[in-house]
Order: C-alpha cells, then structure tokens, then sequence
C-alpha cells in the first residue's frame, strides 16, 4: 500500500513559469512535497509566450507529437526543464493557442474566445505526452476547469490504454467561481462523443461545462479548504454545482493548501529590503518604512500601515471596500498600500487614491511579485475582505510576515485566521461575517483601535502569527491519501 505513486499534474499555471493567481503557486509547491514524500511527479503546462524560455533553461524535447482532438489532429511540439526541485516540467508548445499576450484573456480582460479550444488541447496533449514518454501515471491530478476535461478524456478514451488505462484521475477545484462554460459548437472539436452531452455530465443548459464534466469523471474531487468544501455543498457557493458535489459523497473533500516557505518567509526572503524573524523583529521596521518611502507616505512608525495584495475580481469583495475607504481615511489615524489589477472601474478608483490622499494612500495598479513580498512584510495589517475564499494565500503569507490578517470569515480565511480575543489577547487576526462595507469599517477600526490602546496584544499576536506552520508537507499526505482513495474507486467502478 505504501509504493511510490507516478503522478502527472495538469495545470494551466505553474509557479516559476505562468502565475495568475494561487493556483500556480500549489502547483509550483506541491509537486516537490510529493517529491520529499517519495512519490515521481511530472508537470505538464502551456508553453505561453510570456515564459521567458532562456532564463528558466527551458530546452526542446520532443518534436513533432500528433494530438487528437475530436475532428482535427493537432500537431505541436514539447520543452522541458528540470527544476532545482528535480520535478520535470514539461511544457507544450502550440503557437495557435498559446504564443499571444495573456493566459486567458487579453490586456482588457477580454477572454480569448478559443478558450475552450484551447484547454480541451491541453488536457488532451498532456495525455498524449504521457502516452509517447510511456510514463505510466498512477494518478492524473487535474486543477480547475481548464484541465478537468483529462478526467473525461481517460475514462471516454483510454481506458483500456496500456499506458493510461490504470491511472485515476483527481480533480482539484481551486475556485467555483469559474467553470468553463462554453457554447456547444466547439464540442465536435473537444471530442467527447455526443452521448455524453448531458446533464449529469458534460452539458449545462444546453452549454458544455468543463468543471461539471471534470467533477463527473473524476474518481476523487477536492477543493482547497475544509471550509470551503462545506460552503460548496450548498447552493449560495456552488454557482450551480451543489448537486453535483453532494453526488460525490465522501468523494469531494477539502485539503487546505500549504505555502512554500522557500519563498514566503521574511527570515530568508531575498526581495524585501530587510530581513527578519519573530525573535528580532528589526528588519520588520526596517520594511515598513521602505514600504512608506516607496508609496510615498508619511514615513511614520506609529501610524498602522494596512497592506492589499489582490486579483480586483468581484470575489475578493474589494468594491465592498471601496465603499468605505474613504470614511476609514477620514475617521481613522491609518495608512493604507493597495496592489492589485482586473476590474477596470476598480483600478481607476484605487490608483486614483494616492492623489486625494497623498501621504496616506499609496498604491500600485498592476501584477508586480517583488511588490507583494515588500507589502507582506511592511505592513501591520493585511485586509481580505473575499465574499467567498476557496483557501486564500495572501493571509496565509501574512501570518507568516507578522502582518495580523483582517478577513472575512469565509473559506480558506477562516480556517487559517483565528480570532482575536480582547480579554486574553489570543489570535492571529480579526475575522468578520457580513459582507458588508460597514463590517469591514468595524473590522478595521477594530484591528486599529487594539494596535493604539492594547500594543501588547497586537506584539503577542504578531509572535504567535508567525509561529503557525501551514506547511506543504502535511496537505501532501492528505493528497496522497486522496490519490489512494481515487485508485481504490477506479477499482471498483
Ligand atoms: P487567488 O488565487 O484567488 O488570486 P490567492 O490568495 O490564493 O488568491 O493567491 C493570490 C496569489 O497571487 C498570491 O501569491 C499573491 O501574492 C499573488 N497576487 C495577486 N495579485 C497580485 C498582484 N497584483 N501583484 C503581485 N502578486 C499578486
Ligand atoms: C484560487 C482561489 C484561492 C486559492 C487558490 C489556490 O485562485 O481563489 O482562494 O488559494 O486558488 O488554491
């Protein structure tokens, strides 16, 4: 029972490579705790145009591979690259789908209308490529819609293959939110034979849906908290898939991401301007005022500097936000530094702040790493006001930075953050319920008020905050448990 599992990871991101969001930060991590934990793992992703292919040694690999989609043979090429971590990365290269700017959209947010095209290929290539380099996965760990259809793709397909005809699939759903919902036209091209346009499987409304066909096909289903999996079983998070899910029984489950402390941990962080840890906290200070001059804000230790790092996307609640800023900025002694991009109204609004509260507001409209890392280490507090959260980072890296988390209590969020308590001084951060702007002003204000009138609350929670350890290594085994739980349901299918 304890043997080495073959695993192929499927994914449209991949941190160092292609990042958007999360996602690409799991699947950059999670395959080297694989790795520690024994097992072989292989990532197979789009060759995009923005990989910078000489500065990651990205080198050819195979040339041509002939991929079969439901009425056209698609001919593409693969590269590949050998992580520090010993994980191969494979990439597939395919200048129709993806040598352009952007991974799913244009510069306006625009999605490229051959989307479902174009990972319907993915998924497909990515089980060819197994097929040619004859790597006989156990298991085929697909994230998101835009590689769930390889669940389908393997039981429609190649269930007898003689490379693929063992492997089970697992299908990781970092967001409901969004599920490739596509007009039915491409679905000749996708190629899942028409008898599987229906209801229960591929079709919504007369439309496919990539993530419903994927949470039919796949033998394990999880998302990436335990909470979240609670909220989608019910309607008001689901977006339609409740049913589905609740058809899962104990099939569907939720496994909180881990953080790749390589990279997110301000003892060793080699892009903030000072470095530290909980029992020296100078380096801290030193970030907070680097933060200040770089936003142009008063550079003043005293005042509590709240730190935004975010997709500007209806999910994160930021337009909740945006309806009281500004009382905030009027009421409370507080600065605040804001990063994010996506909705257009949303970035007018926060890149427009600075100007009418110059010293008090900065912020930076646009994706920038180094910037996130310099906003998570400089500030005191770190606002997350999602309306809902599949598991959320950013909270989890301001733990880690000594940024105390003020989040709803929703998903992710409220499995990582614990409550503070005034009369005792336990927590980690400051939760609310109501997605509302006012509960955000009180949360705010609540978080402000403890940092002037009870200062050794906020030392404690900061000590405390940074000592929690969200660590990949135990998500991996759950993964792995999850891995032997969707070989078991193959078996008996
Ligand atoms: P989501 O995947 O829903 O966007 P997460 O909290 O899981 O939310 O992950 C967000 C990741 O993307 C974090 O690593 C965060 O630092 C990063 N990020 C989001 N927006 C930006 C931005 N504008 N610039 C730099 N990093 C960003
Ligand atoms: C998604 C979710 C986020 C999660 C990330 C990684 O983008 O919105 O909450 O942390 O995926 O799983």
């Amino acid at each position: 029972m304890n043997e080495a599992l073959n695993i192929v990871m499927l994914s449209s991101e991949c941190v160092p490579y292609a990042k958007t969001g999360g996602l690409a930060d799991v699947v950059g991590a999670l395959p080297k705790a694989l790795k520690a934990l024994g097992h072989n793992v292989i990532v197979i992703m789009p060759l995009y145009r923005s990989i910078a292919y000489e500065k990651h040694d990205l080198s050819p690999f195979l040339s041509p591979m002939g991929v079969w989609m439901g009425n056209a043979e698609e001919w593409c090429s693969v590269h590949t690259v050998v992580g520090d971590d010993d994980v191969p990365v494979y990439f597939i290269e395919f200048a129709k789908y993806f040598d352009r700017d952007g991974l799913y959209h244009d510069a306006d947010f625009n999605d490229f209308l051959d989307n479902p095209r174009r990972f319907a290929f993915l998924s497909r290539a990515g089980l060819q490529l197994c097929k040619d380099i004859e790597f006989h996965p156990d298991i085929v760990h697909v994230h998101d819609w835009q590689t769930a259809l390889a669940t389908a793709y393997l039981k429609i397909w190649h269930w007898d293959d003689p490379v693929l005809g063992d492997a089970a699939s697992v299908l990781t759903i970092h967001n409901i939110g969004y599920q490739g919902v596509y007009d039915a036209r491409d679905y000749d091209y996708v190629g899942l034979q028409s008898g599987n346009f229906t209801p229960d499987k591929l079709e919504d409304h007369g439309r496919m849906n990539f993530l419903k066909g994927g949470i039919h096909y796949a033998d394990m289903v999880n998302t990436v908290s335990p909470t979240y999996a609670d909220e989608t079983r019910t309607p008001a998070f689901a977006h339609g898939l409740a049913p589905y899910l609740n058809d899962k029984g104990d099939n569907y489950l939720g496994i909180l991401n881990g953080v790749d402390y390589s990279t997110w941990n301000p003892a060793t962080d080699a892009l903030i301007p000072a470095r530290y840890t909980r029992d020296d906290l100078g380096g801290k200070a030193l970030c907070k005022a680097a933060l200040q001059r770089r936003f142009l804000l008063d550079v003043d230790p005293t005042i509590p500097v709240v730190g935004v790092v975010s997709r500007l996307a209806a999910q994160k609640g930021l337009d909740l936000l945006a309806q009281v800023i500004e009382s905030i900025m009027q009421n409370m002694r507080v600065q605040f530094v804001l990063l994010g991009s996506g909705d257009k109204g949303l970035e007018a609004y926060f890149g427009g702040l600075p100007e009418r509260y110059p010293g008090r507001i900065g912020s930076y409209v646009g994706y920038n790493n180094a910037l996130a890392h310099w906003i998570e280490a400089g500030s005191d507090f770190f606002v997350m006001p999602s309306l809902y959260e599949p598991c959320g980072l950013n909270q989890i890296y301001s733990l880690k930075y000594g940024t105390l988390p003020i989040v709803r209590a929703t998903g992710g969020l409220d499995d990582t953050v614990a409550q503070y308590d005034e009369a005792t001084g336990q927590g980690t951060g400051f939760k609310f319920w109501e997605p509302s702007p006012h509960a955000i002003y009180y949360a705010v204000g609540w978080a402000v008020s403890t940092y002037y009138d009870r200062p050794h609350h906020i030392a404690q929670m900061i000590r405390r905050a940074m000592a929690q350890n969200f660590s990949w290594e135990e998500s991996a085994r759950a993964y792995v448990a999850v891995y032997r739980k969707a070989l078991r349901n193959k078996a008996t299918l």
